[in-house]
């Protein structure tokens, strides 16, 4: 079954040659060129083959035992960059101090949410970092069976398959790396889905998960780290802690990637510091802005423009910087009708194994259409806050509840819109669909293996 993207996926550029960067842009900000790049090649160098890796790296960094790299990744505070910035040293702490067999480590570089690509970009551009990441983090907690958790692109797989090859053939890697497919769901990444996919079952959520940490792969406890978060872990076992913490504020410190996508057009991934403003990294104005993709929030234009990309600011407004996806509502379309079309995609992603989530989000998204379209019947509104309420928090994985802080927001920030299609008008003039989806050919149940 084949699954479009907006966006091009990795691949070869036919005109560039076969080493070429992936068919999107990539860059870093100009204001931080003497910190940045960290993830991404040098400006103006092609994606990092292992031996461009190694003279601007050098190998891997191994401590010789496990738990002593813990201490600088909590010095560091390194916090995970797959959405929840949960501190990333107390997985490793948990996970080296746990009883029975050696846990299993993999790196999730599923990446099902349609409008982000960092990870794809940082796996095509720098897998080398990556890579050290796994190996160190395997280390770190004494675990010699580690896997790479890859969206599906055929490009992306074979390039890593090259990169694994060559590090076996240097002897650079401690423990051997299997590549595992994550099929092109948005689920797919959550961590007991990825565990149920990497033990040989569909990438599904499970029922009544018991923490992928304690039951995971095989049954064995089982460590995931995102990508992006593998790889500044591999940064941070090289140049420490205090170098770690040269970017980005006080609470959250370092660098990190994020997916734009801008009201006038262009995507693209950029490595950035934790707390610029947004209004550095959108072209603002813009009618509104969504903050950490289709699990996410929107914001007014007017109050994104004078915020940072930091939880701290985000968090109590309802956003949260998320796995980094920035994305600026041209001035001409509606938001109510890009959030209907989100949510009806997210409500057929929905795994349908929870009652609340899988009657719950299709309600959710033919109350959103009927509000984005004219002349809404009085119920829209307040049955969609009371569907809202009925199923957040009632899943076996947070999918739900994404969707839910998702539509609240566009409740608050697109109220006007509301009253305008109360009153059968629209602000909207084109109905070009902006916010990326996967294409048109529907998915079916064996699109999660
Ligand atoms: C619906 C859903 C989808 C997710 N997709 C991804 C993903 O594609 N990649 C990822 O790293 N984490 C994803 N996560 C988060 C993972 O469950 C897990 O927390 C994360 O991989 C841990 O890595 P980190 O601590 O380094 O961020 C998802 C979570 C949910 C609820
Ligand atoms: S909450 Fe929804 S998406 Fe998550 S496991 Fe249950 S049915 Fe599946």
């Amino acid at each position: 079954m084949t699954h479009n993207a907006t966006l091009p996926l990795p691949g070869p550029d036919r005109n560039a040659g076969e080493d070429a960067p992936p068919l999107m842009t990539s860059r870093w900000r100009d204001s931080d060129a003497s910190v940045l790049p960290r993830l991404m090649p040098e400006q103006g160098r092609a994606a990092v083959d292992l031996q461009a890796h190694l003279e601007r790296f050098g190998p891997p960094p191994y401590r010789g035992a496990p738990g002593t790299l813990i201490g600088e990744v909590e010095a560091a505070g390194l916090t995970g960059r797959g959405g929840a910035a949960f501190p990333t040293y107390r997985k490793l702490a948990a996970m080296a101090a746990g009883r029975g067999p050696a846990p299993v480590v993999v790196g999730n570089g599923a990446e099902g949410e349609p409008a982000s690509n960092k990870d794809k970009t940082l796996l095509w551009f720098s897998p080398h970092l990556v890579l050290d990441g796994l190996q160190l983090a395997a280390e770190a907690v004494g675990s010699m069976a580690v896997g790479l958790y890859v969206h599906r692109n055929p490009w992306l797989y074979e390039r890593l398959e090259v990169a694994i090859a060559q590090r076996a053939a240097a002897g650079l890697d401690a423990a051997q790396v299997e590549l595992i497919e994550a099929p092109p769901r948005f689920l797919a990444g959550e961590r007991s889905a990825l565990a149920s996919k990497a033990s040989g079952g569909p990438a599904l959520p499970r029922f009544k998960p018991l923490h992928a940490s304690q039951r995971g792969v095989a049954g064995r406890r089982t460590l995931v780290q995102n990508v992006e978060t593998l790889a500044h872990l591999a940064l941070i076992a090289r140049y420490g802690a205090a170098w770690f913490r040269s970017a980005g504020t006080r609470d959250e410190p370092g660098s990190m990637l994020a997916t734009l996508h801008q009201a006038d057009g262009p995507t693209g991934v950029v490595e950035t510091t934790l707390g610029t403003p947004i209004a550095d990294l959108l072209r603002l104005p813009a009618r509104a802005v969504l903050v950490g993709g289709y699990h996410g929030a929107w914001l007014p234009g007017a109050q994104a423009e004078r915020l940072p990309l930091a939880n701290a600011a985000l968090r109590p407004l309802g956003a949260a910087v998320g796995a980094g996806v920035l994305a600026a509502l041209p001035g001409d379309r509606c938001g109510l009708a890009e959030t209907a079309r989100v949510v009806r995609y997210l409500a057929l992603e929905s795994a349908g194994q929870c009652g609340p989530c899988f009657n719950g989000l299709p309600r959710m998204a033919g109350a959103l259409e009927e509000l984005a379209g004219p002349r809404p019947g009085p119920r829209a509104r307040p049955d969609l806050e009371r569907w809202s309420g009925l199923v957040g928090g009632r899943g076996a994985c947070h999918h739900p509840d994404g969707t839910v802080r998702f539509v609240r927001s566009a409740l608050r920030v697109f109220a006007d819109e509301m009253d305008h299609h109360a009153r059968g008008s629209c602000t909207g003039t084109s109905g070009r669909p902006f916010l990326p989806l996967p294409g048109e050919t529907p998915l079916d149940d064996a699109d999660w293996r």
